[in-house]
């Protein structure tokens, strides 16, 4: 509610500072106590009316009054109407008459009117820049000069037939002709006149006509070939100086110098004088006391890009970007500055440590699910080592290839050794059927874990934080029956009492779990391959209950537990 109500109160405000200003400034346009508008055009200083002290000086003092008693107030130099004078360009536009001549069917010159004007004493002339001297009508030729008889330039234009004046500023094709005029110029004579009297065009194109023209605002379609004349008036560019001195001479005078605070002065070749106008970063009008005023530039940044951080100096502007960040400002800043490269650092470090954080978290929740699904909760009650995963991980080098012990349809072993010189065999599975996760084999692992026999491979333990599980054997450093079995060199198989004493050892492993332990094992796969020998030549029975871990995909190998529970 409040809201609403201040809001177009504060437009209101805002209207009347925009007025206010607009009002300051067409006030600053004049000196204080002087008319700034002559009926709808304005009079800026050094320009003034009604009073001569209210212009600069007495040529730039102008009347403003009603043509012929009666009607709006007209700006009036000498007798030329003026229509509109800018200060910054030192420009007056002065509405002209034009010169014609016209003819009647049988080529008799009906009436016809020359033009002249002169610009005074004044500190005036005519731009040659801004105005074209143009002639239209298809019988006609247009003459302009200084004065009657010296003609400075000219031009023809003929046509045979009706046409229609092209409609932009341009006297393009028949029946228009333009030509610049000369510099300098403070007085004009134009005569339109005919060679062959209109004669074959007065049909359709009785006058000729011959001014000069703004050529800004000057439109050929104004004009019609078939129009008679009947005040006829064209716009045309009148330069000013403030005084007809140069800017070392008048600067010399301070009393009579017209340029005031923080202006330059620009000498004009044109009008033989000087004009002042606003140094660069300063307003106003550089002819009036107190003189042109600093722009505030970072209040208008349309006008005065700044991307960075904008401050105002005299005349000027500076635009620094960001610390840390390179560029004028103006145009932009480039690259991160401090104040970003912390925030996005302090953003990219926090995400870091959130991520470590969210990852510890979901590795650990993941190991604890891991361990749970595994059956840890069970097995930490029996006397198990539980390994953990970065254990095994780094007394196998990360499971290295030169640490593969064997290799079969179940997975990899691998060599490890702990940091007290303990040898381990890390048995690797390739993956595992979840379901066969219940806790009845978790059970079954347990006792198998139990088993304490010299003849067996003792499982140490295990590694539950691991998708599939991790079983840690004794290493047993011999290798396998069948590999010296097959080994002609084999010493440890060389005589019979050995041979004997390791078929002996193996039995007492069979015996032991099929009648001993409690509850009874079966091994189910029994074979050289499964019979380990250490560095006494001792046969170790392995690869027993364990291999009940191995998919139930994998028939390959024949290495479930059956019968375990009799
Ligand atoms: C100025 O006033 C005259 C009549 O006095 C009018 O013809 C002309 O269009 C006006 N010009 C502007 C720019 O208002
Ligand atoms: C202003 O008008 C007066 C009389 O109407 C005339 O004498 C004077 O020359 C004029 N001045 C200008 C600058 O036109
Ligand atoms: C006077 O000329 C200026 C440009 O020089 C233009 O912006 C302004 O509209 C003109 N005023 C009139 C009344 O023609
Ligand atoms: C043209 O003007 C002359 C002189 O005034 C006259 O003799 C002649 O008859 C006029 N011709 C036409 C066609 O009006
Ligand atoms: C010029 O002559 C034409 C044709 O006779 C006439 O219509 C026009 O009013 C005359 N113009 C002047 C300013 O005398
Ligand atoms: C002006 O218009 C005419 C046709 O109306 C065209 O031929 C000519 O190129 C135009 N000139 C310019 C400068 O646009
Ligand atoms: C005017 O027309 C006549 C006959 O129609 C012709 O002989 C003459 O050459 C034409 N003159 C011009 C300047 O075109
Ligand atoms: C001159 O002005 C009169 C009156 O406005 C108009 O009828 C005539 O067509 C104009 N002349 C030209 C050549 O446009
Ligand atoms: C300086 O200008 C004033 C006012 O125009 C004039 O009275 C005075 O004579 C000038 N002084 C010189 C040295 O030209
Ligand atoms: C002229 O302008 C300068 C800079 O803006 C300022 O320091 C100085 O006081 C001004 N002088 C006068 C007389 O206003
Ligand atoms: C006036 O002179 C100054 C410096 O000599 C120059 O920068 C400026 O463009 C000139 N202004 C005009 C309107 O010629
Ligand atoms: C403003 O400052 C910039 C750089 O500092 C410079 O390039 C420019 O010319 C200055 N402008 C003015 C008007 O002094």
């Amino acid at each position: 509610m409040i809201l609403k109500l201040c809001v177009p109160g504060l437009m209101i405000l805002f209207l009347l500072c925009s007025v206010a200003t607009a009002m300051d400034q067409s006030a600053a346009d004049s000196k204080p106590g002087c008319r700034d508008k002559c009926g709808n055009v304005s009079v800026p200083y050094p320009f003034g009316i009604d009073k001569s002290s209210c212009a600069e000086n007495q040529y730039l003092f102008l009347n403003c009054s009603q043509s012929d008693g009666h009607g709006p107030e007209k700006l009036w130099f000498y007798n030329i109407p003026v229509l509109n004078i800018s200060v910054l360009e030192g420009l007056m536009v002065v509405s002209l008459f034009t010169a014609y001549d016209c003819y009647n069917q049988s080529g008799a010159n009906v009436n016809e009117t020359s033009f002249s004007i002169g610009l005074g004493q004044g500190p005036y002339m005519f731009s040659d820049t801004l105005n074209m001297f143009t002639a239209i009508g298809c019988d006609t030729s247009g003459y302009v000069g200084k004065n009657e008889g010296t003609y400075g330039a000219a031009c023809i234009t003929s046509c045979d037939e009706m046409v229609s004046l092209a409609d932009n500023s341009s006297c393009s094709g028949s029946g228009c002709c333009q030509t610049s005029i000369p510099q300098g110029l403070k007085s004009l004579y134009i005569l339109s006149s005919s060679m062959n009297n209109h004669r074959n065009v007065s049909d359709f194109n009785p006058c000729g006509y011959a001014f000069l023209a703004d050529k800004r605002t000057f439109k050929a379609s104004d004009w019609q070939l078939s129009g008679l004349p009947d005040g006829n008036a064209s716009d045309a560019v009148i330069e000013w100086v403030v005084e007809t001195k140069s800017c070392e001479k008048a600067g010399m005078n301070t009393s009579s110098y017209a340029c005031r605070n923080n202006t330059n002065c620009n000498y004009s070749k044109n009008g033989q004088g000087y004009r002042c106008s606003c140094k660069d970063g300063f307003t106003g009008n550089p002819y009036l006391l107190p003189g042109c005023q600093d722009i505030d530039e970072c209040a208008d940044r349309q006008r005065y890009p700044c991307k960075g951080k904008c401050k105002n100096t005299p005349g000027n502007y500076t635009c620094s970007c960001p610390l840390g960040m390179r560029g004028d400002g103006k145009t932009g800043c480039q690259g991160f500055g401090i104040a970003t490269i912390a925030s996005v650092t302090g953003g990219t470090i926090s995400l870091v440590i959130i991520g470590v954080l969210l990852y510890i978290v979901l590795r650990k929740l993941r190991k604890d699910k891991n361990f749970r699904e595994n059956g840890g909760m069970v097995l930490k009650h029996q006397r198990v080592r539980i390994f953990g995963e970065a254990e095994l991980a780094k007394a196998t080098e990360n499971y290295n290839d030169h640490k593969k012990l064997g290799e079969g349809g179940f997975g990899c072993v691998y060599k490890g050794v702990l940091p007290d010189n303990t040898q381990l065999a890390v048995k690797k599975f390739k993956g595992v059927d979840r379901a066969q996760m219940n806790e009845e084999f978790q059970h079954e692992i347990g006792m198998v874990l139990q088993v304490n026999h010299k003849n067996v491979v003792k499982l140490l333990g295990l590694c539950l934080q691991t998708k599939v599980p991790l079983l840690v054997y004794e290493f047993i450093s011999n290798g396998t029956l069948f590999h010296h079995i097959h080994d002609k060199k084999s010493q440890v198989l060389r005589t019979w009492t050995d041979r004997l004493r390791v078929a002996a050892e193996t039995a007492l492993a069979l015996e032991y779990l099929h009648s001993l332990a409690n509850p009874p094992m079966i091994h189910g796969d029994v074979k050289t391959v499964n019979i380990l020998l250490d560095e006494d030549g001792t046969a170790k029975m392995a690869d027993f209950g364990a291999s009940v871990l191995i998919s139930p995909g994998q028939t390959d190998i024949a290495t479930k537990i059956q019968g375990t529970f009799g």
